[in-house]
């Protein structure tokens, strides 16, 4: 039997920002090997550890106004203030997006080191089983059979996504056990399966405006075997519903009837799908000449037909099969209820001293170090707490 002050159950990066702040007295447990495995995997190796431009509007929730606090009590030019004190290089890639020049191990060596400085432990290899309270206490058994007493019990168990990497519904589970709401989870930032449509198309990339359910985002899009990816996929699966169609915009920012009436203007003779690869990749442009049976040449189109085209570019309809699901999905949308959670602690209104960080809240981000910075954020919230 152990006791401590507060257990984390999870060392991923909501839990380890969570022991800093709580210190000493402080047990992380982890099933995986290592910790923080999904920092070492993200943003290419690289870890897209923040974004400059991170708000209460770039987080879906069932409470939109959940994160605020949170989120503005340790910002994105907190953690930026950590990496940098710890010497490690950075640089922004695109849109507020920040990356380490070197590795995502560096993120990783920097909260351990931080941990270790707070008097913060942690134990490898070893998973959370049976919780119990006794009105003073939790007792979790652990899967070596030992028991651990703690007044303050932090879940941090991540979501669904990347079950290979030991992705559980453990959270989840703990959430319902002490009487918590768990809203409907779905596979996020995940990229949209079309069954074999693509396939001949796939390692095409192009920038797209990208719109689902109202909501739109200017960045690239590839074609794959299975489907659509890239960025801006990613970012409106989140906002896709099965069975619903998205519509991508081939040339955003660009009235696509306009150009082609100039290019039938000055070279309407030459076949169809070499007019459109001015406009598209030339792929692409052969594919679409052949799937929407475009006339064989431009100067061929009355204004209407050329219309259509142009309608067709700037508003590609298009209905996915599915999403590539968990397997794949950089995030679990959905998780537990905010409803019965502190804003500001992160504890749970049902049970003093549970509190629940990280993804397996019902706070998602977009893609772009959002989702980091909502495990920063929460994470100091609730170690700060304690
Ligand atoms: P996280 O999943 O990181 O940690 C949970 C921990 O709990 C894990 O270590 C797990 O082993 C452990 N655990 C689970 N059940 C347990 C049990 N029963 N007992 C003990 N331990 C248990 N975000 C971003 O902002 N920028 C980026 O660049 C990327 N890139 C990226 C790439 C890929 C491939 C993926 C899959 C995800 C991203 N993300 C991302 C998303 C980001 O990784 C994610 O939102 C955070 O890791 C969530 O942090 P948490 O600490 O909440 O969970």
């Amino acid at each position: 039997m152990q006791d401590v002050k507060t257990l984390i159950l999870g060392a991923g990066a909501a839990g380890m920002m969570c022991a800093i702040h709580a210190g000493a007295g402080t047990l992380v447990i982890d099933h995986a090997k290592a910790p923080g495995e999904k920092i070492r995997i993200s943003g290419g190796g690289r870890c897209n550890f923040t974004n400059t431009d991170c708000g209460p509007g770039n987080f879906l929730s069932a409470n939109r106004h959940f994160a605020k606090s949170a989120l503005a009590r340790y910002t994105q030019w907190d953690f930026i203030e950590l990496v940098s004190r710890h010497n490690i290089a950075w640089h922004e890639k695109t849109l507020g997006q920040l990356f380490c020049d070197n590795s995502a191990k560096d993120i990783i060596a920097m909260l351990l080191a931080e941990m270790d400085a707070a008097g913060a432990r942690l134990r490898l290899g070893v998973s959370a089983g049976e919780i119990t309270h006794d009105g003073a206490v939790f007792r979790v058994t652990l899967s070596d059979g030992s028991t651990v007493r703690a007044r303050n019990l932090v879940v941090a168990t991540g979501g669904k996504s990347i079950p290979k990497m030991g992705a559980t519904g453990f959270g989840y589970d703990v959430a319902r056990q002490f009487g918590h709401d768990v809203l409907d989870t779905r596979p996020a930032l995940v990229p949209l399966t079309f069954g074999d449509r693509f396939s001949p198309l796939s390692g095409v990339s192009l920038p797209v405006q990208a719109a689902a359910n109202g909501t739109a985002f200017n960045e690239a899009m590839l074609f794959t075997h299975r489907g659509l990816s890239g960025p801006a996929i990613l970012q409106i699966s989140s906002f896709w519903r099965e069975g619903e169609a998205i519509t991508v915009d081939l040339m955003p920012g660009r009235d696509a009837f306009g150009a082609l009436r100039a290019l039938r203007q000055n070279a309407g003779g030459k076949a169809m799908a070499t007019m459109l690869a001015d406009l598209i990749p030339t792929r692409l442009a052969q594919a679409l000449a052949t799937d929407w049976a475009l006339p064989a040449r431009l100067a061929d189109c009355s204004d209407k037909t050329l219309r259509d085209i142009g309608a067709r570019l700037n508003g590609w309809t298009l209905t996915p099969t599915g999403s590539e699901g968990y397997r794949t999905a950089e995030v679990t949308l959905g998780g537990v209820d905010t409803a019965q959670i502190s804003s500001r602690s992160m504890e749970s209104t049902l049970q003093p001293g549970l509190f629940f960080i990280g993804e397996v809240l019902d706070v998602t981000g977009w893609l772009g170090g959002y989702n980091f910075q909502w495990a920063w954020s929460s994470g100091h919230a609730a170690g700060t707490e304690i």
